[in-house]
C-alpha cells in the first residue's frame, strides 16, 4: 500500500513550469503539446513523483509497458549486467546466450503452433515485420485491419491502423494495401444482430457479405490483423462467435491469422496472451511493450512455419534484441511464472468493475464502462439515448483526477485505466475512488460552465 496520491502544489509547479518552457522552445511542438502538465522526477512501484515533490498514482503504466512496477529491481539487475557483459551486439549478426535463451522461453509460452520467432525493437517494429510476412507466406498483398485498432505511428502501422482518422491523415496513399471493417464493437458496432443461415457473427458475415461480395476479392487477401482486445481505442471485447466465425473464415481462404497482442500481451488482460481467453490459434503474434518488463525495449513477431518458414525477408533493426533487452524480458517471464501476477490481476479487474459501476450509477453522462484485467475504460456521453461522444468531459474529467494526482490516459476515444498488474486492489480502488470524485466535479463544472469549460 502507498500513501500516494499526496498533492503539495497545484501542477505544473514552479519547477515543472519551468522545465516545460524550455521543452516548449526545442521539442516538435505535436511532441510538446503532449506532455502532461509536470516533469517527472523519479517512479517508484505505481507512484509518479515531479520536481516539484508531487506524488501520483499511476493508472497509465508508461502506455501499458510497464506491467510489474516501474524499474524492477530484479528485472534491471540481469539488464544492467548483460550491459557490462555486451554493450549492444547487433543479434541479427551475432547471437549471444540471452538471445537463444529467451527464443526458447518465449516459444515454450505462446500458443501451440507458433514454432518461429523474429527480432524487434519494439511493438511498431514488430506490427510492420508481421505485415511483411503476412504478404511474404501467401503472395497476396491485401491486410484486412478493424476500425478502432491501434498499431503503431510509422506510415504503414498508422495505416493499418484505424483507432481515430487523424493518425493516418496524409499517409494512406503511400502505404495502400488495407481494407478496414467495424471492429465487433460491444458498443458502438455500426452492424445489426447476426443474420439466420450466416456465420454466427454480425463482424464476420459483413466480411463475407460485403467487403468480399463487392470489393475485395478473397484471393487478393493475406490475412487479419486483430487485436484481441482493443486497448488504446478503449477496452472492446468481441464477443465470443467472433473468433470461430473469423478463425472459419480464415482456413476457408487461406488467409493468415495475426493478433496484435503488443499491448494484451504480459498479462494485461488477465491471461499471459489475450487469444487465450477464446482458445484462438493465430498464424502470427506480434508482442512488445510489458515484454521487457517496463525495463528495456523490445518486441517480437512469432509464427508458424508456413507463416514464418522462409529467409528472404530482411527484418528488423540495429537494437533489436540487444542481449541487456533479452535479459529483462528472460526474467519478466519468469517473474510471470513464479508470483500469481495473473491471480492479482482478476482482482484488480474485480475492483474496477465494482468501482466504475458505481461511477456509471451517478452519472448519466458516463455511456459505457468496459473492464478485463488491468485494462479498464469509461466511454462519455452526452446522451446515453444518442450515445454521441462526449470529448470535452473526458479532457475535464482527466484534469480533475491529474489535480487530485491520479493519472490516466486520456488521448483516445475514451478514459483508460491501465493500472500496474501487481498493485494493490486496495490502492486501484482508493484511485477509481478518486477519479468518480473527478468525475463528479467535471459533470458538475460542465453544468455550470457549459461553453467555458470546453475552451
Ligand atoms: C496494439 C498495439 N500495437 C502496436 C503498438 C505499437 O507499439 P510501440 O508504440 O511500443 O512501438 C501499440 C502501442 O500502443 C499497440 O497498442
Amino acid at each position: 500500500m502507498t500513501d500516494a496520491p499526496r498533492i503539495a502544489v497545484p501542477p505544473p509547479g514552479p519547477r515543472s513550469r519551468e522545465l516545460l518552457g524550455r521543452a516548449e522552445g526545442m521539442f516538435y511542438p505535436g511532441t510538446a503539446h503532449g506532455l502532461a502538465p509536470f516533469v517527472v522526477a523519479r517512479k517508484d512501484g505505481y507512484t509518479i513523483t515531479d520536481v516539484d515533490g508531487n506524488v501520483y498514482l499511476d493508472l497509465i503504466s508508461a502506455s501499458a509497458s510497464v506491467p510489474l512496477g516501474a524499474g524492477r529491481e530484479d528485472i534491471a539487475a540481469p539488464a544492467v549486467e548483460a550491459l557490462r557483459r555486451y554493450g549492444n551486439e547487433d543479434s541479427h549478426t551475432m547471437a549471444s546466450e540471452p538471445m537463444i535463451a529467451l527464443a526458447e522461453r518465449l516459444l515454450a509460452i505462446v500458443p501451440e503452433g507458433l514454432t518461429r520467432v523474429d527480432l524487434a525493437l519494439n511493438g511498431t517494429e514488430a506490427v510492420e515485420t508481421a505485415i511483411k510476412m503476412m504478404r511474404r507466406a501467401t503472395g497476396r498483398p491485401v491486410v484486412i485491419g478493424f476500425f478502432s485498432q491501434y498499431h503503431g505511428e510509422s506510415t504503414t502501422t498508422a495505416t493499418l491502423g484505424a483507432e481515430q482518422s487523424d493518425i493516418s491523415r496524409g499517409m494512406r496513399t503511400f502505404a495502400p494495401g488495407f481494407a478496414h471493417v467495424p471492429y465487433p464493437h460491444p458498443y458502438r458496432s455500426p452492424l445489426g444482430p447476426t443474420r439466420a443461415g450466416g456465420s454466427g457473427d454480425a463482424t464476420v458475415d459483413y466480411i463475407r457479405d460485403h467487403l468480399l461480395f463487392h470489393a475485395l476479392h478473397p484471393g487478393d487477401v493475406a490475412g487479419v490483423i486483430v487485436e484481441p482486445i482493443v486497448g488504446s481505442g478503449g477496452v472492446l471485447v468481441p464477443p465470443d462467435s467472433f473468433w470461430p466465425a473469423l478463425e472459419e473464415l480464415c482456413r476457408e481462404h487461406d488467409w493468415l491469422l495475426c493478433a496484435d497482442e503488443v499491448k494484451t500481451g504480459f498479462g494485461r488482460t488477465g491471461r499471459m496472451f489475450a487469444v487465450e481467453h477464446w482458445g484462438v490459434r493465430p498464424d502470427l503474434m506480434c508482442l512488445g511493450k510489458g515484454m521487457g518488463g517496463g525495463v528495456m525495449p523490445i518486441g517480437a513477431v512469432v509464427g508458424t512455419e508456413r507463416a514464418m518458414g522462409f529467409d528472404d525477408v530482411p527484418t528488423g533493426s540495429t537494437w533489436a534484441w540487444l542481449p541487456a533487452a533479452c535479459a529483462a524480458a528472460l526474467r519478466t517471464i519468469e517473474i510471470f511464472a513464479e508470483e500469481d501476477v495473473l491471480g492479482n490481476v482478476r482482482a484488480l479487474e474485480r475492483v474496477a468493475v465494482e468501482e466504475l459501476r458505481r461511477i456509471a450509477e451517478r452519472h448519466e453522462q458516463v455511456g459505457d464502462v468496459r473492464v478485463r484485467g488491468c485494462y479498464q475504460a469509461i466511454e462519455f456521453v452526452r446522451d446515453r439515448e444518442t450515445r454521441e461522444r462526449h470529448p470535452e468531459l473526458q479532457e475535464r474529467v482527466a484534469r480533475e483526477a491529474l489535480a487530485r494526482g491520479v493519472l490516466a490516459d486520456s488521448s483516445t476515444t475514451s478514459y483508460n485505466i491501465q493500472p500496474s498488474l501487481v498493485m494493490p486492489p486496495d490502492d486501484l480502488r482508493r484511485g477509481l475512488g478518486i477519479v468518480g470524485e473527478a468525475v463528479d466535479a467535471a459533470v458538475a463544472e460542465l453544468a455550470r460552465w457549459p461553453v467555458a469549460a470546453t475552451s
